[in-house]
Order: C-alpha cells, then structure tokens, then sequence
C-alpha cells in the first residue's frame, strides 16, 4: 500500500522548537510532537516548567531537551534557537505559541507598558524566532512555521486591545512571510485558537466557561490544548508542502457562529 502515496505524514527524526511549552497548548504540542518521534525543543520563559516538561517526555521516552527562553529577548531568541540546531543537529519546525494576557482599558494609566509587553512577546518575538531560525530551516527538507494567533485576531473582546493587534498582526505577518519565503519551500500557517482550557484561562470559573462556551462556540465547549496541538502537527507534516500562508480558526465553531 505505501507505493501508492508520496508524501510523509511522519515528522519522525525532524527538530521542533516550541515557545511557551511548559504550559496549555504549548505543552500539548511539545508533547504530541514527542509523540510522533519528533526531537522537541521544549522553551519557556519559566526554566523550571519547560524542565518539568521535558524530563516527563524523556520519561516516556521522547527526544526532548529544556531551555530558558524569553521570547522578548532579542538576544534570548538567537542563543537558544542555535543552542537547539546545535544540540540536535539541526531545526526544520518553529512553532510560535508564547503568549500572555493583556486585559485593561485603553485609559489606563498602565496601558502603555501592558501594549509594549503584549507586541514584544506576541508579534515581535515571532519574527524574531523566524529570523533566528531561518537559516536552519533553509536546509531543511521539511521546513514548517506555525504561529499561534487567536479568534481575537478576528474579532475582539474588549479591554482586550494590546492583545488583538498583537494577534491580528501575527495573521499578516504569517502571510507576509508565507509569500516571501513559499520560493524556498518554507511554508508559514497561523491556527486561531478558540476558548481553550489552559493556564490563561484557569481563572475564569467553570461555571463562567460553560455559559460562555455554549452561547458562542458550535460545539457547545471549550477545547483541550491537545486538539489545538493537533492542528500544528498537521500543519507541520512533511505532506503538509503546499498549504501555507492560512488561517486557521481551531474554534469549536466559534467563529461560524452568527446565533
Ligand atoms: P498558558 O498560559 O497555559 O501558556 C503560555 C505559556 O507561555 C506559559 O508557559 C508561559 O510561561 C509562556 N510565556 C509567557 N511569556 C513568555 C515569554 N515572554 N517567553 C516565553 N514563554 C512565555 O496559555 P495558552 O492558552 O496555552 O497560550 C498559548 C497561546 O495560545 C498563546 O499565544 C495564547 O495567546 C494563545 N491563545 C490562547 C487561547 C485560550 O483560550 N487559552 C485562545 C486563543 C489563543
């Protein structure tokens, strides 16, 4: 039967690095990654939870190491991205998931700061794990970038708005570069996620979450990181080569949903 496809759906023995993997999506897609035999760069601004992470995968058996990384940090973004290439011997997938909450009035007397810390981590640092990573993926037989947006991205919530343009400029800066580099083979996708059960959300009571879900979303729920986590890897499949520059709302129908 094998003879009679082409393409891989096995990202066995190639290299992903992951932001914000020691928690929620992250954390899922450094694992499902693991899972199908990918070596996982498992990066977090929380050293201590990107460790937790990796030795629990290595326990099960995984190829996966830890690294501290800021993705606001410029200088953070090249050391670890090459420190990864070097340590297993090469990068082919970035997936850009780091994220924070940035929830005040656009009068508040913080809003500045909130604003420069939402774009620094959200949007800046994507661009910025891209660059730093773009001259492993240029020898890579199956070069992949996924970044994390958000149905922010495509409508809003308010008090919400350093975090919907970070979003929103992830969307066209995926397209941008999906463009840009689609000569070279790289392909660039953006996943929105919908209300998702993780760290961001944890504070939002059940009860909260399960009025919210079943007014806005198709499937009447919030989702599981790992069926985000899924989408990535889909994204991320040597098969996956002529799919670049989409946006992807993995919403439970959110989005779809009009009433
Ligand atoms: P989470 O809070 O569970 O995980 C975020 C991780 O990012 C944490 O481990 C945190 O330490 C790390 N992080 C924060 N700042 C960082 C930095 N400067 N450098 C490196 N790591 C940093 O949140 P969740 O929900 O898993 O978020 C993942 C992505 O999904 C984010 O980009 C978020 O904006 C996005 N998202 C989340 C949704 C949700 O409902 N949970 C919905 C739509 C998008």
């Amino acid at each position: 039967m094998s003879d009679f496809k082409q393409l891989s759906r096995s990202v066995k023995g190639l290299t992903v690095i992951v932001t914000g993997a020691a928690s929620g999506m992250g954390r899922a897609t450094a694992r499902v990654f693991a899972a199908e035999g990918a070596n996982v760069a498992v990066t977090d601004v929380s050293e201590e939870g990107a460790k937790i992470v990796a030795d629990d995968m290595v326990a099960h058996g995984g190829s996966a190491k830890a690294w501290r990384l800021d993705v606001a940090d410029a200088d953070d973004v090249k050391r670890v991205v090459d420190d990864v290439a070097k340590q297993f011997g090469g990068l082919d997938i970035v997936v850009n998931n780091a994220g924070i909450s940035t929830r005040l009035p656009i009068d508040d007397g913080g809003y500045d700061a909130m604003w420069d810390r939402g774009i620094a981590v959200m949007l800046t640092g994507q661009q910025r794990m891209i660059r730093a990573a773009l001259p492993y993926l240029r020898k890579s037989k199956c070069p992949r970038i996924v970044n994390i947006a958000s149905t922010e991205a495509l409508g809003a919530t308010a008090l919400h708005s350093p975090y919907s343009a970070a979003k929103a400029g992830v969307t066209g800066l995926t397209r941008s570069l999906a463009v840009e580099l689609g000569r070279e083979g790289i392909t660039v996708n953006c996943i929105c996620p919908g209300p998702i059960t993780t760290g961001m959300t944890a504070r939002i009571p059940d009860e909260q979450k399960a009025i919210y879900a079943k007014r806005r979303t198709a499937l009447n729920r919030y989702g599981d990181p790992e069926e985000v986590a899924h989408m990535t890897l889909s994204l991320c499949l040597p098969a996956a080569s002529f799919l670049t520059g989409v946006v992807i709302p993995v919403d439970g129908g959110l989005m779809a949903r009009n009433a």
